[in-house]
């Protein structure tokens, strides 16, 4: 079984019955993450490039295990240890490391657009690890196969995001991801924060948090991006932390079974309070245990893998 496509550089360009089938692959590979045995010979002989120009702790070590864990081989590259730091282009760099025939480069950037730009270059397949405020669509699967295996549906589900809507891959990925499969997406924060026009993704968009969580069934918490924002887009972090930040009271006012993701990495008692982030509503790890089935199906079949070799 295969994607049809070359590469994976965002949700917006993916069916819906291509997300449901990543999100069902994933659902059947997070099952050897659980083995003593953590392998399968599945991408036996492939070659998986992570190209990372942003710092990362969960995307480039989840994909590295999941080719790991499928007998990829895995090679990772940073900034700081790439030839750029010489005066190297990126597209250089690109065009040498292709050179040495790998099947698939992953690559993180803070320039939106870089993977297409990239993909366009190489006959490699490019899997886009987050590009700048563009999109994140490996983050996305997992948050949806976090809610999809909590909740049982996507369909119909409430889902509010709050934070820096503006400079988040994440909030784009998942508005395109959760709406393409029948989820009523908010999104929530100081108005500084809310793109012009980010309704036309498909959402709703309000700078009331409490009006945004009463009906939720899930409150995605977003990190604000400091790296990306050009000048303060509020007062103060306490400020920030006392309107929009989710502790225990305001939590009161959503459902009683409302589940809590996060992308990662938390400032905590900024947006999400430690009780909140360590309390029963959070799925926090789960979603970063989901990282690497998200990432082991995507590179089955994306890279052609052998369904018999799989178990
Ligand atoms: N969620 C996420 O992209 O985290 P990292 O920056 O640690 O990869």
């Amino acid at each position: 079984m295969r994607l049809k496509r070359k590469d994976l550089l965002g949700i917006e360009e993916l069916s819906s019955e291509e997300i449901e089938l990543i999100l069902e692959t994933a659902a059947s590979m997070k099952e050897v993450s659980e083995r003593e045995i953590k392998k399968v010979p599945t991408l036996r002989g492939k070659t998986i490039i992570n190209l990372f120009y942003e710092p990362s702790t969960r995307t480039r070590t989840s994909f590295e295990i999941a080719a790991k864990r499928m007998s990829a081989d895995a090679i990772n590259i940073s900034l700081s240890a790439s030839s750029v730091v010489k005066g190297e282009t990126l597209k250089d760099t690109a065009l040498n490391l292709e050179a040495m025939n790998p099947d698939c480069i992953v690559v993180r950037h803070s320039v939106s657009g870089t993977p297409r730009m990239l993909a366009g270059y190489l006959s490699s397949t490019v899997i886009n690890a987050g590009d700048g405020s563009h999109e994140h669509p490996s983050q996305a699967l997992l948050d949806m196969m976090t809610v999809k295996e909590k909740l049982g549906r996507i369909k119909g589900v409430k889902l509010t995001i709050v934070g820096d809507i503006a400079h988040s891959r994440v909030a784009r990925s998942n508005i395109y991801g959760f709406t393409k499969l029948g989820a009523v997406v908010t999104v929530c924060g100081p108005k500084t924060m809310l793109p012009p026009g980010i309704e036309a993704l498909g959402c709703k968009a309000t700078t009331d948090m409490q009006g945004a969580i009463k009906d939720a069934d899930v409150i995605m918490m977003l990190r604000i991006q400091l790296e990306r924002q050009k000048e303060s887009l509020f007062p103060s972090t306490r400020e920030y932390a006392r309107l929009y930040g989710l502790d225990p009271v305001k939590l009161e006012k959503a459902p009683k079974d409302v589940i809590i993701l996060h992308p990662g990495p938390i400032n905590r008692g900024v947006e999400i309070s430690p009780e909140v982030a360590d309390g029963p509503w959070s799925l926090i790890l789960n979603q970063v245990t989901n990282g690497v089935a998200v990432r082991m199906a995507l590179f089955y079949l994306l890279l052609g893998g052998i369904k018999e070799e799989f178990s």
